[in-house]
């Protein structure tokens, strides 16, 4: 009986270590961040959650911006043997417009890694207008940013693809502005 307990007790302090681990191991490294692409509406909706959300989901389309060619190379080289998807041709039409439409060549590609950093920094509010006015005022007014509500996740995926637009943004700099905007331009559940 006492080596019964002796082998549980090893193997829940074996576990807790486990644990642990994967805890701290996740704090050091989160994973990189991940783009949103909405679910269209009209006739297209149809034909993606018929034929295209039992294996993965369509945000990760938005690694990409190709033309229609490119695009329908993709969906081929993708995927076969297990995992190949037919589709009548009109359904494959409207897939391609859509794709076409949201992420053609003119779009840009969301970049696959970018890990957010921890940050002890953070800003106050005249921190963020004062270096919102430096960084983002040559392209556009803060309309854009003031007319908009978004969870932190949602500015930091925002935030990315400014960055990827030409806003000049460090990865602790684009990290504190996501902090700010996610506490102060955030979604009020109460709305
Ligand atoms: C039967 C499972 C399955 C279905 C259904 C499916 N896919 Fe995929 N898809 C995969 C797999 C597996 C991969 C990864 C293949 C690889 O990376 O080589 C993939 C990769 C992709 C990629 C590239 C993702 C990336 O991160 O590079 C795109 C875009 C894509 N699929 C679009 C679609 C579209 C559009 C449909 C519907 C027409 C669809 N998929 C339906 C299994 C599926
Ligand atoms: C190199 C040019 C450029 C810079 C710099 C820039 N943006 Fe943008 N931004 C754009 C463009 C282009 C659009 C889309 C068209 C528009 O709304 O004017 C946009 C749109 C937006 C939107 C609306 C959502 C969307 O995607 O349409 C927000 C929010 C935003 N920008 C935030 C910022 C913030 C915050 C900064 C500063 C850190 C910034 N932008 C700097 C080019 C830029």
């Amino acid at each position: 009986m006492k080596k019964l307990l002796n082998k549980v007790g090893v193997l829940v302090s074996l576990l807790l270590t486990l644990v642990l681990c994967t805890h701290v191991l996740g704090q050091i490294r989160r994973p990189p961040t991940w783009p949103d692409i909405a679910l269209p509406g009209g006739p297209v909706r149809d034909v993606i959650l018929d034929n295209c959300t039992s294996c993965h989901g369509i945000d990760d389309y938005a690694f990409y911006a190709l033309d229609r060619d490119g695009w329908d190379a993709l969906i081929d080289e993708k995927h076969h043997g297990n995992n190949s998807v037919s589709l009548a041709s009109d359904e494959e039409e409207l897939l391609l417009d859509f794709l076409v439409e949201t992420l053609g060549p003119e779009s840009i590609p969301f970049p696959r890694d970018y890990v957010p950093p921890e940050i002890d920094k953070f800003f106050t509010d005249a921190d963020a207008r004062i270096f919102m006015e430096v960084r983002c005022i040559s392209c556009h007014s803060l309309d854009s940013v003031f007319n908009t509500r978004l969870s932190e996740e949602g500015w930091r995926v925002a935030l990315v693809n400014e960055r990827e637009r030409g806003a000049e943004l460090n990865d602790e700099e684009l990290e504190r502005l996501t902090e700010w905007l996610g506490r102060v331009r955030g979604v009020n559940l109460f709305e």
